[in-house]
């Protein structure tokens, strides 16, 4: 079937797999990628495919409702995955204005133009989607009852991992309250409702997933991995909040892209899919692996930079625990993330140090000047 789908924030870290997934597996698919290009999108990032006659680029901020709305008319959109957003939590709590602004209003002024479009249409929604990606971040943190650790109640292709634990009982499920703590979850959770006001007040037929903590390739080293893979290349020191002890699940990129197009085809309007790969690390265990991974692949003695870690003060309000419960995804819609641990670990440090010249560009900044300079007359 032809379709034509806006995937905005495909510049950025995940919308870029997304559109690669896409762009590949659906050649008879318009794929649409809607971007402004803050500092976190890169149109590096989608090298390999910017050619493809089934691909075009859009630069457009997700504010600008009058501009997404022409484009949907133009070119007929019928689909919306929409990734666009801030996405750091230390620059919501420096700067929360910006996060209300692009993460609610931006949501916002993207539904409403999605709305007047499709109800203008003879067959109005018949045949359409908006799909909304969020964070698990929104159901906010959870107790650590195990902090050795437990082997959880769950099997996956995933589960022969050596390292499945859950430390705690308790698991993000759909069903769950949203309680947001930062200024980045707040504004997810508003855009998260405004989304499904839309399906029960208008019948917009929309999706929401409730995605772990990612990484993979392409991801901007302010997070934590690619920002440690790439200090302890230049033997900087790698700043630990806390005590370490906070506990994240980690899929890699790769697989939510996979779960995004699962969803996306097969899964059930208005419904919520929680996405994750019940893999929950404490930050300073995941830290050493990084730290192992490293110093092996670039020939040092392993461990070696372990002097690196430098225990800094807390990041306000940091959520302890996230453990993302996907058996609802796993079960009713097939999906499981294909990869160990340990093999996507190293996968991604590998690309990392494979491709120092992207993140040379990357956090020198020289890449937004040259978009800046490029898109300053259109
Ligand atoms: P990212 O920061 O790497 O990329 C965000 C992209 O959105 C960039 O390309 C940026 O240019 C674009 N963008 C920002 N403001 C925009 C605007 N006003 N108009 C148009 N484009 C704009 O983010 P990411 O890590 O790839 O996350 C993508 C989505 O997935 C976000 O909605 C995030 O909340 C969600 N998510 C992320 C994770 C994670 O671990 N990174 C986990 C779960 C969910
Ligand atoms: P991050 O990658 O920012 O993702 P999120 O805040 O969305 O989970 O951080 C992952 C974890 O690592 C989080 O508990 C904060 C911690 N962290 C550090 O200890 N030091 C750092 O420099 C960063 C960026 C994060």
């Amino acid at each position: 079937m032809k379709r034509t789908i806006i995937i905005t924030g495909g510049a950025g870290f995940i919308g870029s797999h997304v559109v690669r997934l896409f762009v590949n597996k659906y050649p008879e698919y318009n794929i649409i990628n809607l971007d402004k290009l803050t500092y976190a999108g890169n149109l590096e990032n989608l090298k390999d495919i910017e050619d493809k006659p089934n691909y075009s680029f859009v630069r457009m901020d997700i504010c600008d409702f009058q501009s997404i709305f022409e484009l949907m008319k133009e070119k007929n959109v019928d689909g919306i995955i929409h990734l666009a957003a801030e996405s750091h939590v230390d620059r919501s709590i420096k700067d929360p204005f910006t996060f209300a602004q692009t993460n609610v209003m931006g949501t916002l002024s993207l539904l409403q133009a999605a709305k007047i479009y499709w109800e203008s249409l003879p067959e109005k929604y018949d045949g359409k989607l908006f799909y909304h990606i969020s964070t698990d971040e929104v159901y906010g943190a959870l107790n650590m009852t195990h902090p050795e650790g437990i082997k959880p109640p769950f099997t996956t292709t995933a589960s022969s991992q050596t390292h499945h634990l859950a430390y705690g009982e308790k698991f993000f499920t759909e069903d769950l309250k949203y309680q947001p703590h930062s200024p980045y979850s707040a504004s997810k959770a508003s855009s998260d409702h405004f989304v499904r006001a839309f399906h029960d007040t208008y019948g917009m037929p929309t999706i929401v997933t409730n995605c772990s903590n990612n990484y993979g390739p392409y991801q901007f080293p302010e997070k934590l991995i690619p920002l440690f893979i790439n200090n302890i290349r230049n033997r900087k020191p790698l700043p630990v909040y806390g005590k370490g002890e906070n506990v994240r699940d980690w899929l890699y990129v790769e697989d939510h892209a996979r779960a995004i197009d699962t969803i996306f085809h097969k899964g059930t309007v208005a419904d919520t899919y929680n996405i994750g790969g019940f893999n929950e690390w404490k930050n300073i265990d995941i830290i050493k692996v990084v730290i192992n991974t490293v110093d092996r692949l670039l020939g040092r003695k392993e461990g070696e930079d372990m002097d690196l870690i430098t225990y800094v003060t807390d990041r306000a309000g940091h959520d302890l625990r996230y453990a993302i419960d996907s058996t609802k995804l796993q079960r009713e819609l097939g999906w499981e993330p294909s990869l160990q641990f340990e093999e996507g670990i190293e996968k991604t440090v590998q690309w990392y140090l494979d491709h120092q010249e992207w993140m040379d560009r990357v956090t020198s900044g020289d890449y937004a000047k040259y978009y800046d300079e490029m898109y300053k007359n259109r």
